[in-house]
C-alpha cells in the first residue's frame, strides 16, 4: 500500500520525462475528446525509470482500470486470451517485459491489438477449429528495456513510442524529497542531493537508497537525513560517489584487469564475473554508457580513461 502511495497518480505529480509527458498529454486529451481508446503505447528504457508508474499514470488520466501482467507470465495463446477476454471496454491492458513474450503469442497479439479480435484454435487433428473472439476495444502498454529487443511488426503495431531518459541530479533529488515527505522523514536538502547524485539517474535506487539511509538515520543519528549522515550510510552501503555499486566495480575491473581495459566481448565478460550477459547488458552498461565510463565497439566493450581516474589506477600506455 504504502509502495502504491509512493508513486505518482497523475502526469502533474510526475517528475521529469518532460518530452514523454508534454506528448502523452496531448494523445490522452485528444482520445478523451474523441471518446475513444487510447492508441497502443511502447514505453522503453533501462530499469527502475518509472514505466509502469507511468502505465498506471496513463490509466488513471484516462479514468480507466488498468490490469497488469508480464511477458515471462504468458506462457500459452490461452494465458493471452484469458486476460483479453476478462478485459472491460477501454481498461488497459499493462505488459511488463513484452520483449519476453513468446513467439507464438505475439501472433495472437497481433489482431488484438489492431482489430480488437482473437482468432483462437479450438481441439487437436482433424476436428481442430478456429473460432474469432470479439474483444473489448483496450489499450495495449507494453514495457521493454530495449526497444531493439521486439520483433519489428509487434513494435510497428504501437501507435505511441516513448523512450524514458536517465533523470537528472535536481530531478532526483525533488523525487527524494517527495518520497521522504510521504514516509514522513525529515531530510535537508543536501541530503537529498547527495542520494541523488548517486542514484545513477534512476528514481527506484533513488527512493531504496532513501529508505536505507533513513534506517541510518534512525539508528545512528537523530532522524534527519543530513548530507553528512548520507554519506556516512551510502559508504556503509558501499555505494561508491558516483552511484556505482559492488557489481559496477567488478565489472569494471574485470576489463581492466583480465582485459587490458578491452574490447572484449559481453558474454566474456558475463562469465568472467558470473552475471548473466542480459543483466549487465540491461541493467549495468547503459549508466556506464551514459557517464563515458564505457563504449560499445565492434569488437566488444572498452573502458574509457574516465574508470582508470576514478578509481586512482594509472591509464595504461602514458
Ligand atoms: N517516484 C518515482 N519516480 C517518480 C517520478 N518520476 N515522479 C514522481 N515520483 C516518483
Amino acid at each position: 500500500f504504502l509502495e502504491l502511495s509512493l508513486r505518482p497518480q497523475t502526469l502533474s505529480q510526475y517528475i521529469g520525462q518532460e518530452k514523454v509527458k508534454q506528448n502523452l498529454a496531448v494523445f490522452i486529451e485528444a482520445a478523451k475528446q474523441r471518446n475513444e481508446t487510447l492508441d497502443h503505447v511502447l514505453l522503453y528504457g533501462p530499469p527502475g525509470l518509472g514505466k509502469t508508474t507511468l502505465a498506471m499514470v496513463i490509466a488513471n488520466e484516462m479514468g480507466v482500470n488498468i490490469r497488469t501482467t508480464s511477458g515471462p507470465a504468458i506462457e500459452r495463446p490461452g494465458d493471452l486470451a484469458a486476460v483479453l477476454t476478462a478485459l472491460e471496454p477501454g481498461e488497459v491492458l499493462f505488459i511488463d517485459e513484452i520483449h519476453r513474450l513468446p513467439k507464438s503469442i505475439e501472433e495472437v497479439l497481433y489482431p488484438a491489438m489492431e482489430d480488437f479480435c482473437l482468432d483462437i484454435v479450438i481441439g487437436k487433428g482433424p476436428s481442430a477449429r478456429s473460432i474469432r473472439l470479439d474483444l473489448p476495444p483496450f489499450t495495449l502498454i507494453g514495457a521493454t528495456t530495449r526497444a531493439g529487443a521486439i520483433s519489428a511488426p509487434l513494435r510497428d503495431r504501437f501507435g505511441v513510442l516513448s523512450r524514458l531518459e536517465f533523470y537528472t541530479q535536481a530531478q532526483l533529488t525533488h523525487i527524494a524529497m517527495r518520497t521522504a515527505d510521504i514516509l514522513q522523514t525529515q531530510i535537508e536538502r543536501t541530503g537529498a542531493e547527495e542520494i541523488a547524485r548517486r542514484s545513477r539517474g534512476t528514481p527506484r535506487i533513488a527512493n531504496r537508497l532513501l529508505r536505507r539511509v533513513r534506517d541510518f538515520a534512525q539508528v545512528k543519528g537523530d532522524g534527519i537525513i543530513t548530507q553528512e549522515l548520507a554519506n556516512y550510510a551510502l559508504q556503509l552501503l558501499q555505494v561508491d560517489k558516483l552511484g556505482l555499486d559492488h557489481i559496477d566495480h567488478k565489472l569494471l575491473k574485470a576489463i581492466i584487469e583480465r582485459f587490458k581495459g578491452g574490447p572484449v566481448g559481453l558474454e566474456t565478460i558475463a562469465a568472467s564475473i558470473g552475471e548473466e550477459a542480459e543483466t549487465i547488458e540491461d541493467v549495468y552498461e547503459p549508466y556506464l554508457m551514459q557517464i563515458g565510463f564505457l563504449q560499445r565497439t565492434p569488437r566488444g566493450r572498452i573502458v574509457t580513461n574516465l574508470v582508470y581516474h576514478h578509481f586512482n589506477m594509472e591509464v595504461p600506455g602514458k
